[in-house]
């Protein structure tokens, strides 16, 4: 591909990874980019690397504009290995190149390459490289979302690379936010970005809050942001900031997500009657099949959704597995701010609906209990059960959503 110049001199030189399905497990059915960027000054400077297998693909778009030789700076702001597994190649062709990178990310570094040759310069919040007509700074970012993580700002270009910050899986034939709102849709985008957010940035809203702060204090003026991943933001860069600060700040829709899976259907058919207890109080309901749902979406619903409630048949005496995995992946992304429930059939001995909320409980959410168990099949009874569980839900989801509104 052609290097794509986004500002003068500089240049998206990434790869598009059309056809990437699953990304450690995060479901990706729009596939991603791998964003890096060339700086054509004075001091030619690479900014990230791409995923190894894309490597020609970069060389190729950074050959259309420089020789690749001529790198003398690489600035590495995050090691995860979709931008840094081809830093060795990039040292092959650029060998006297200095590796700007903060002090976590060269011991990250020497982990994975045979780094005793390279040359490092270590850098932290506030220190500068000047490439010519540019001045770069680097912004520690720590747990956003490595610990290494770094963002690189360019003054005279108003321009923060924010590495995965603000980015989405999003691979397409547009760069810029304009165009791909054009071509597709805003709901789109936005819908690209809360999916990143959730499945990977969730547990870190605290440390966004804290790290935009301060960013607003350096007093660092912004006309674009562009991440390492997906659309690069020009039209409006600080909606996208707005609405990290959102999503860290907790906001979701009034609705509820309502997750389950089911052996013979029993666990199933108790959804139907709940969702339209929910519906009768007025929100917006969500239904999401574990098995047939990927993960990372079901994470994407319950993060959107500002009640949850979690059906589960009893396999074994515990609760059925793909909810226990479920379960589990939600507890590590530590979410807040939700209120969630629990139900399911079971046959000989329950089990599931009490592992449930004991597992609500080592996640510190606001649990609605008791939950409803059904014996086998559930009877008209049982159903109304069901539906008057799904009604109480609600209005306890509405009466909790005041609390951040
Ligand atoms: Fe896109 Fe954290 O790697």
């Amino acid at each position: 591909m052609k290097a794509i110049e986004i500002k003068p001199g500089i240049f998206w030189v990434g790869a598009i990874d059309w056809g990437l399905r699953d990304f450690h497990g995060y479901v990706t059915p729009n596939g991603t980019t791998y964003n890096n960027y060339l700086i054509l000054d004075k001091q030619v400077t690479l900014i990230d690397t791409v995923k190894h297998d894309f490597h020609e693909i970069t060389l190729d778009s950074i050959k259309s504009v420089a020789d690749p030789s001529q790198i003398v700076n690489l600035v590495i702001n995050h090691i995860e290995p979709d931008h840094a597994s081809s830093i060795d190649k990039i040292m092959e062709i650029a060998p006297e190149a200095t590796i700007f990178i903060t002090e976590k990310g060269k011991k990250g570094l020497d982990r994975h390459f045979d780094t005793s040759g390279w040359k490092f310069r270590i850098v932290k919040t506030g220190d500068t490289l000047n490439t010519g007509m540019y001045n770069l700074m680097f912004v520690e970012t720590p747990m956003l979302h490595w610990p290494e993580s770094m963002m690189t700002y360019i003054k005279e270009a108003k321009l923060l690379i924010s590495q995965d910050a603000f980015g989405q899986h999003l691979a397409s034939s547009t760069r810029f936010d304009d165009e791909f709102v054009e071509c597709s849709s805003l709901s789109e985008l936005d819908d690209a970005v809360v999916d990143y957010y959730a499945n990977i940035l969730m547990p870190f809203g605290q440390l966004i809050k804290v790290k935009v702060a301060e960013i607003q204090k350096l007093g660092l003026e912004i006309d674009m942001i562009a991440p390492d991943h997906g659309i690069i933001w020009r039209r409006d860069p600080q909606r996208v900031v707005q609405r990290y600060l959102d999503m860290a700040n907790s906001k979701a829709s009034p609705r509820v997500a309502l997750i389950y899976d089911t052996m013979w259907h029993s666990t199933e058919y108790m959804t139907f009657p709940m969702m339209q207890g929910i519906k009768d109080e007025g929100l917006d309901c969500k239904v999401i099949k574990l098995r047939a749902t990927p993960m990372s979406v079901a994470i994407k619903e319950f993060w959107k959704s500002r009640g949850c409630l979690i059906g589960t048949p009893t396999l074994n005496n515990i609760m059925f597995p793909s909810v226990a995995e479920f379960l589990t992946h939600l507890r590590g992304l530590r979410p807040k701010n939700r209120i969630v429930g629990a139900f399911g059939s079971y046959g000989w001995g329950g089990g599931a609906v009490k592992e449930a909320y004991e597992e609500f409980r080592r996640m510190g959410l606001e649990s609605f209990e008791p939950g409803v168990q059904v014996l086998f099949r559930p009877s008209a009874e049982d159903e109304a059960k069901c539906y008057e569980f799904g009604r109480e839900f609600a209005r306890k989801v509405s009466e909790y959503h005041k609390k951040f509104e």
